[in-house]
């Protein structure tokens, strides 16, 4: 499977680029970033980090947006000030381009899949202005919203769709098939301390293990679970899990203003009325297979 990865690295996105790139059936084409967990600029240094511990220099890298399409940007507080907390030694990124929503037009008009781990800013942005080019893709795929549990930003919203919901907005009402892996499928899957410790076998075992300690500290503190979540990771697994999921089809809306409802979900349910199914909804994610597969597979890195 061709796919472009739109990301704001991030533990969770680094876990899951990196899962990307070890796997025999994808082949990652491109990678954009986007303001999200951290700045734009720290996002793309964290994506170009990544790539340099992966040693893949060849996968084009290009930064996107620096703020959401019409508020200010709210960073993350998990992943610590720079985005990767705990990554304890100098690597020199590799460098990115500064085209990124051009650049994941021309990968969308190739037919490639598209998979989102951050507020969807640059994918409104690239089918506001290249909508031919990216009704070619094959599918977008984000980790975003909270369909029935809690939110993980406010009371009913998770942090990508609160941070940019216009943009989350323009992406479900567009008529490109899209699929949403919310928080409910993924809340529970996570890699506890002996997980983080069976990665020391990989190439770059401590330096996967000095972020994740970290973030799981940060877990522990700003959200009381003990283990350091892997949403974008569980997002990214379920382009290969497919014996492992579930998804139901949605006729659903995202709340863009809201008191206390911004970046919610709300999916249609009146008996009465017909749905207009606009997206899929993955609602159920296999955990222990998830995990193990994340961890065979990262272990490789
Ligand atoms: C999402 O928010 C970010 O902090 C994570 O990287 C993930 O994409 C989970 O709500
Ligand atoms: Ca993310």
């Amino acid at each position: 499977m061709n796919i472009a990865i739109d990301t704001d690295p991030g533990h969770d996105d680094a876990l899951a680029i990196l899962f990307a790139l070890a796997h025999d059936d994808i082949t990652v084409e491109q990678i954009t970033t986007v303001a999200g967990n951290a700045t734009l600029e720290n996002t793309t240094k964290n994506a170009g980090t990544i790539l340099a511990l992966a040693e893949r220099s060849d996968i084009p890298l290009a930064a996107g947006c620096d703020r959401p399409l019409d508020r200010a940007l709210e960073t993350a507080q998990v992943h610590g000030d720079d985005g990767l907390d705990g990554l304890d030694r100098e690597i020199d990124p590799v460098p990115a381009e500064k085209n990124g929503i051009e650049a994941l037009a021309s990968t969308a008009a190739t037919g490639a899949t598209i998979i989102t781990l951050g507020p969807l800013t640059n994918i409104a942005t690239a089918i506001d202005q290249y909508p031919a080019q990216m009704q070619q893709a094959q599918e977008i795929i984000s980790m975003g919203g909270a369909l029935t549990s809690p939110g993980n930003q406010n009371r009913v919203a998770e942090y990508n769709l609160y941070v940019d919901p216009d943009a989350a907005a323009t992406v479900i009402e567009s008529e490109i098939k899209t699929t949403l892996v919310p928080l409910d499928p993924c809340n529970d899957i996570m890699f506890r301390p002996a997980d983080i410790e069976d990665l020391e076998d990989a190439t770059i075992g401590r330096d996967l293990r000095s972020m994740l300690e970290a973030y799981h500290a940060n877990i522990n503190r700003f959200l009381d679970v003990d283990g350091a979540l892997l949403y974008d990771a569980a997002a990214m697994f379920t382009l290969v899990g497919d014996d492992h999921i579930e998804k139901e089809p949605h006729d659903i809306v995202v709340e863009t203003e809201g008191t206390y409802t911004r970046g919610m979900l709300v999916p249609e349910q009146r008996p009465y009325v017909d749905p207009e199914h606009n997206t899929d909804i993955v609602t159920r994610i296999d955990t222990k297979p998830c995990e193990q597969t994340l961890k065979q597979t990262l272990r490789r890195c």
